[in-house]
């Protein structure tokens, strides 16, 4: 086994930005192969969630930029009587991994609220729904694809396990208060989205990215009024098992708890 010196000095190592341009061996966009799908292909009915286009069905807060930093703060004590709106969940959901346009040759990249380097964009978003306004308590998966350039939500329904917020709160390792939340947005990982362009390089660049998606949530969540938190502790084999991913060409990487707080 490796000593822990060894370990926190790979791993401070790993965090520092490489000579990539000098060191990345050949990507497979340089070989030209083809990119792979910037989403799961949605070969399930799909379930449209309410509209959050329009303000007078979904008032979000007017406040300036700066409130919202002020107000943003980690939330974990959810208020499990009241619903969220569709259209709230919509909001978190386009917020955080909305495809807003393809660009390059044959799509080669999509543009999202969100940066990522190489614009890769290499998650994928399920939601586990606890309780929103007329839909059943269960696993979904977001389905960006499915709405390209607009401001449509869709979801996927997966399952609704029996004993699912016991599930849940094994998912997040015992945190209840997550589990009591109204929605707790997981985000996935498909590495090979980014593998594509910077091979070996590509790791550090998807933990940046994932740490905008989380933050784009919370932004988002604190403009609606509603509370957030963000968790990297969770069971990873059993959220993977759950969310029905491999653990290798896909594996969950985030939790983000969102609700209405006490
Ligand atoms: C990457 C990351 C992982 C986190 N994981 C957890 C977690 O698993 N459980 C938890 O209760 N809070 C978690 N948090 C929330 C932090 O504890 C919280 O952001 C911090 O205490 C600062 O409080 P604030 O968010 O209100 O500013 C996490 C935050 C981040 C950014």
């Amino acid at each position: 086994m490796k000593n822990l010196e060894t370990t926190i000095q790979e791993n401070r190592d790993f965090m520092k930005c490489p000579q990539m341009l000098e060191t990345m061996v050949e990507s497979d966009q340089e070989k030209k192969l083809p990119h792979p799908p910037h989403g799961k292909p949605t070969t399930m009915p799909l379930i449209n969630l309410h509209s959050f286009a329009e303000r007078a069905h979904n008032p979000i807060y007017e406040d300036s930029y700066s409130t919202l930093l002020d107000i943003r703060r980690s939330v974990r004590n959810f208020d499990e009587n009241v619903a969220i709106s569709q259209s709230q969940l919509a909001f978190l959901l386009h917020s955080a991994q909305a495809i807003q346009e393809y660009r390059g040759n044959n799509e080669a990249f999509t543009l999202r609220p969100v940066p990522s380097g190489g614009a890769r964009h290499p998650f994928e978003t399920y939601v586990a729904v606890k309780n929103v306004e007329g839909l059943q308590a269960g696993f979904y998966y977001y389905a960006p694809t499915a709405n390209v350039g607009s401001k449509n939500v869709s979801l996927a329904y997966l399952k609704s396990p029996a004993g699912y917020k016991e599930q849940l709160t094994k998912m997040l390792v015992g945190q209840k208060w997550a589990a009591a939340a109204q929605a707790v947005i997981f985000l996935s990982c498909v590495p090979y989205r980014s593998e594509w362009r910077y091979v070996e390089h590509s790791h550090r660049v998807m933990l940046i990215d994932l740490g905008h998606v989380g933050q784009n949530i919370m932004l988002s969540a604190a403009s609606l009024g509603l509370g957030s938190c963000c968790m990297a502790a969770y069971d990873q084999a059993l959220c993977d098992q759950t969310l029905g991913l491999d653990g290798t060409d896909e594996y969950t990487v985030y939790a983000v708890a969102v609700g209405k707080s006490k």
